[in-house]
Formats: C-alpha cells, structure tokens, sequence
C-alpha cells in the first residue's frame, strides 16, 4: 500500500523517508535469521542489578525520590554534570559544568546542533559514509550535506579541504571506532584536521559514543582534548571550534538517555534554551540513576564489555580472513560494533541482502543507508556486538559462500 500524504507537512518533513530495507530488516526478527544487521549494545551485558539496586535506593529515600519525580533544571542533574566533567577530564579534555549540556542520548545532542547551526541550504559537511541517524536529522534542517570519503585513516585532507573551502558550518565525524565503517581517525590525521578547520574557520562535530570500546592499540586524544591543548599552547587563534559530544547509550543502557555536548560555554547557553524549549529537561529519575552506576561501576562496566565484544570482533575478522573472496575488502576495526564491506561493483548491497535473508538466513545491512550523497551500493555494514561466537562464525561462514558463488556466476556471465 502506497502512503498517503498528510496535508500541509513541512518540506523538511516531507522529505524524510522510510529506508526502502526497513521490510526487509523486519525480518531479521525471525530465530533462524543470523543477524548482523542491528548496531546495538547486547542486553545479555546490562548493568541490570546495579540499575535495581539504584532505582530501590532513590525510592527508598523519600526526600531523594521527591527530586527525582519532580521538574528539574534544563542543563541536567547537577552531580552528574560534574561526574561527565570529571570523566572528560580523565580524557584529557579539561572542561566545567558550565561547558557540558546532558541530553537525550547523543542523538538529542545532534538534533539540537542541528537546530543551533543549520539554516537552510547550509553546507554540512559529513564523513561519507557516516551515522544514519546523523544524515537524518541534520536533514531535517535542510542544508547542503558535501561528503568526504574516507581510507582507512579516516576522512581525506584534500577532498575535505576542498570541502571547507565552500564554507560549511560544520564538519561532522565519528573518530573512534565509526559506525558504520569501524574507521578510527590516526593522530596524524586527527592533527591535520583540526589544523584545517582553525585554518577555515570550521566547527567539528566530533561523535564520540564507542570511544570506551576499544579492543587493541592505545586510545588515540579525541579533537577536544587536542584543541584544548592546542589553545593553551603559545600563538593559538583562541578558538574552540571542536563540539564533543559524548554518551553513556553503549557503555551502560541505551534506554537511560544520557548523552552530552561539551562545547565552548557561549554554545552551551544557547543550546540549555533549545532543550528548555524542546523538553525541559532529561529524566532526573534517569540521570540519577546513571550517576550513581558511571560513579561506581563505569570502569568495570567498560572492562565486561570489551571482553565480550573483542571476542565477537575476532571471530568475526577470523572468519571473514578465512572465507571472504579476496575480491571483497572489509575493514579491520580496533573497537565498537562494526566492520564495513565493499564488494566489486557487480554486487548490490540491498539486493544480496534479499537474497541472504532468503536463501542463507542471514541478515546486514545494505551499505547505501549509510552515504549523506555520492551513494556507494556496493558496500554492507556488518554488526558483531550481538549474538554467540558460534553463530557468528557460521553467519560468516553462509555469507562468504554465497558472495563467492555470486562472483563466480558473474565471473562466468
Ligand atoms: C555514531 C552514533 N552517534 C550517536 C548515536 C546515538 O546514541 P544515543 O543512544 O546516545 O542517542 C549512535 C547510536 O547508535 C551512533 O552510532
């Protein structure tokens, strides 16, 4: 069934469209499908009794329970404010309460950034491929989205120069780990970056949710911590023009809706009037909770996940070294959830898709969800945060058959 319009939609809603795989992805639901499709945190690692033991011990304290359900102040709850101060600053980004906004998950701190920076037909420039979620709600601001591809060091000095020549408002990357390619950014590079956005006057938008999943190799400074060293050196143009935002989604529980913007104070304010105006404010009962367990538990926490998930990520690149035909090249991510496949030109992301979920009950998804513009069909993103070793090795295993009969077939037409 073909869907009807609601009269008088904004244009800026009106271009918002569902994903053409979303039917598809609908079926990964199914106990038989391997499932590489979902880029999400696995339940089965939770922090659940530590969230119980949280919940029962502001319930049970009638004065804290009180603050908890009531209205609150937009900038988020004060002691976790300082506890994100605190972690920034084990990170090398020397900040105050007055430089973080919580938010609704990293993705409320793009929207609102969005809201703050984009007037239509802006220039934003956008990693290609980058974070679906970020292509579209900066969509819905309507600019101009320029995208830069990527090698594997992350995003290409000449074409993003090219980029900033054309005065964007923004460059926007996932540094660590990104989704969906699981490129992280070299210092090298991180460096040349931030020396071409002082040069052009470009803000960064650096979104930084898998930072704690890192599997291998030492933690490379985020943009934030390099320009806040860079300011404090002797001849800097005083500048800040890095937005860090960060988020507790992938390290404790998506569904506690704790991220935040650590910016340049004069940023900040505007954007508390922006969340006043939006929702007043997060749930104080939530961020509560989620202070008391980053206060507590978040090393640990971290520690757990980076167990699993490297296990996960191994069998996943074992597998794929041992069966994926040569002909298919994929990233080798040292953190996070994903790993980026780009076949030969012949084979469409979306249709192998179909053709997977069909004939070897194994799902992905199609790499084209991915591009802001410039659209590469022939690439798949791959998730190995959920699911047994096993079954990701004999998803793999499936998969890698089927693109080798493929290209055998095309090989042969
Ligand atoms: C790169 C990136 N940014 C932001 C988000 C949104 O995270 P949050 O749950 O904090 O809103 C995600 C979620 O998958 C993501 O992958």
């Amino acid at each position: 069934m073909t869907e009807s319009a609601f009269p008088g939609l904004s244009q800026a809603v009106s271009t918002l469209r569902a994903s053409e795989i979303r039917e598809l992805l609908k079926l990964i639901s199914r106990p038989e499908i391997i499932s590489f499709a979902g880029g999400i945190p696995d339940p089965a690692l939770f922090p659940l009794d530590a969230i119980g033991a949280s919940y029962q011990r502001v319930l049970a304290n009638p004065a804290l329970a009180g603050e908890a359900f009531q209205y609150s102040i937009s900038e988020g709850y004060p002691p976790l404010r300082d506890w994100i101060v605190g972690y920034l600053k084990t990170h090398g980004i020397e900040t105050g309460p007055e430089q973080v906004l919580i938010t609704s998950g990293a993705q409320q701190a793009l929207d609102f950034l969005g809201r703050a920076l984009i007037n239509p037909g802006d220039r934003v420039v956008m990693s290609s491929p980058s974070y679906l979620g970020a292509i579209q709600v900066f969509g819905t601001y309507q600019p101009t989205f320029l995208s830069v591809p990527m090698d594997d060091e992350g995003v290409l000095l000449d074409a993003l120069e090219a980029a900033f020549k054309q005065k964007p408002k923004f460059f926007y990357l996932t540094p660590d780990f990104c989704n969906p390619a699981g490129i992280t950014t070299s210092l090298a590079r991180r460096k040349a970056i931030l020396d071409l956005a002082h040069r052009y006057d470009v803000a960064i938008l650096e979104d930084s949710p898998y930072e704690e999943l890192r599997y291998e190799n030492a933690r490379i400074p985020s943009f934030a911590a390099l320009e806040l060293q860079a300011l404090a050196a002797p001849g800097s143009d005083g500048k800040r023009l890095v937005i860090y935002v960060g988020s507790l989604s992938k390290v404790l529980t998506p569904a506690l809706r704790i991220g935040w913007v650590c910016a340049d104070p004069a940023l900040i304010n505007k954007l508390v009037l922006v969340k006043q105006a939006s929702d007043l404010h997060c749930s104080t009962i939530n961020q509560m909770v989620a202070c008391d367990i980053a206060s507590s538990s978040h090393a640990s926490q971290v520690a757990k996940l980076r167990k699993a998930y490297k296990e996960r990520r191994d069998v996943m690149l074992e597998t794929l070294e041992r069966c994926l035909p040569k002909e298919v090249r994929y990233t080798r991510p040292d953190g996070g959830m994903f790993i980026w496949l780009e076949f030969p030109d012949s084979i469409n992301g979306t249709e192998l898709l179909a053709e997977a979920v069909k004939d070897i009950q194994v799902a992905f998804v199609p790499g084209s969800a991915f591009y802001a513009t410039d659209v590469k069909r022939n690439t798949a993103r791959l998730s190995f945060s959920l699911g047994e070793p096993a079954r990701i090795r004999e998803g793999i295993e499936r998969l890698s058959a089927l693109l080798q009969n493929k290209l055998r077939a095309n090989r042969a037409a």
